[in-house]
């Protein structure tokens, strides 16, 4: 049996995002122009830093999500094992890629089954918001939960990619009261992402009003997906467009900014660019709950859940350092800590 087209893609957004330069161009995640104020007398041990955190009913052990990535193939079930493995030894969250393939092609649904080696972990399923516009609602959605045991799901709202993807949906008409309707119904949290342009302040207090629980930024600076999808452009035009949106968005840390002033009790995921323990340390200062990683993470996904464990446990050891040298001995002292940024 030949793999549903659906598969194809997702292979393909895995060769790219491995093989090719898909980082955003001309815009930054944004945290070089916020420094914190370091503080030479912590008056604290680093053994004592706690960045445990509670997240939608589940503590973690790290205030970090892996960003939602792939899923639909067999190198995306291998991946997701690896990363699923890799989620329940550091005691942090997980989110798998959109689970449209599995909706519509129930074979692939075990490519996104991990909760038999991560029993324990925040595990968030995602959909497409625009597939709210083209056939899917509550029993699709409860589905994609269910398949994945999943804690929470996470809609993706990626306008731009689907104008640069080659038969993309664009059609966004009417999301907001289908995501409002969804949230009203769905028995878990329904959380809201983009895929790397980042969410404004408007955009969130719409979504936080229509019962989202929580925004994940995805802000630019980081992976790009008209990068990606200049890659996969069919002729040259379609190429060029692609590749003239490579500076576009909402940089991450200003969105992370924005989505708090949105409001100042939801869940504000922080992600897009983010690289280092410093900028996660400063994206939690800006306001964010936790921080997501996605790209960085998926080479070591291809080889082993120590190789992710071991990226991720490099940037939580910076993360560690980084609230030492600003006297923040846990999560809440650190949302507190000085920065100061743009003026
Ligand atoms: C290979 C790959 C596949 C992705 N697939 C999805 C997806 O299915 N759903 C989604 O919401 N985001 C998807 N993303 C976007 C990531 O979740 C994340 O928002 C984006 O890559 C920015 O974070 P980063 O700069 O840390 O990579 C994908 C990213 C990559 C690299």
């Amino acid at each position: 049996m030949t793999d549903p087209p659906i598969s194809q893609r997702k292979l393909d957004h895995l060769r790219v995002s491995l093989e090719e330069d898909v980082q955003a161009k001309g815009i930054n995640a944004g945290f070089e122009q916020y420094s914190f104020v370091h503080n030479a007398l912590p008056e604290m041990d680093l053994c004592g830093v706690d960045t445990s955190v509670v997240a939608l009913g589940k503590t973690l052990r790290a205030p970090l999500l892996i960003s939602s990535m792939t899923g639909g193939t067999d190198l995306a079930w291998a991946i997701n094992r690896n990363l699923a493995q890799a989620a329940q030894s550091l005691g942090v969250g997980l989110a798998l890629g959109s689970e449209r393939a599995a909706i519509e092609h129930p074979s692939l649904a075990f490519t996104y089954r991990v909760r038999d080696v991560a029993p324990d972990i925040l595990l968030l399923a995602n959909l497409g918001a625009v597939q709210l516009n083209n056939g899917f609602d509550l029993e699709e959605c409860l589905k994609a939960v269910k398949n994945m045991e999943a804690d929470a799901l996470v809609l993706h709202l990626n306008p731009l990619q689907e104008c640069l993807q080659d038969g993309g949906n664009t059609n966004f008409k009417g999301l907001l009261a289908k995501i409002a309707s969804l949230a009203s119904r769905l028995p878990v949290p329904v959380l809201v992402k983009e895929v790397g342009w980042g969410i404004s302040r408007l955009v969130a207090q719409k979504l936080f009003e229509a019962g989202v629980q929580g925004v994940e930024t995805a802000g630019a600076g980081g992976t790009s997906w008209s990068e990606v999808e200049k890659h996969l452009a069919k002729g040259e035009d379609r190429r060029t467009i692609a590749e003239d949106f490579a500076s576009w968005g909402i940089p991450t840390a200003q969105s992370i900014v924005e989505c708090r002033k949105a409001s100042p009790g939801a869940l504000v995921i922080g992600s897009g660019g983010i690289r280092t323990g410093i900028e996660a340390a400063k994206a939690i200062a800006l306001g964010a709950d936790l921080v997501g990683v996605g790209r960085p993470l998926l080479r070591p996904a291809t080889v082993s859940p120590v190789a992710v464990q071991d990226r991720i446990q490099r940037l939580l050891d910076e993360l560690g350092i980084a609230m030492f040298c600003v006297g923040a001995s846990n999560l809440a002292q650190l949302h507190k800590a000085e920065i100061r940024g743009p003026q």
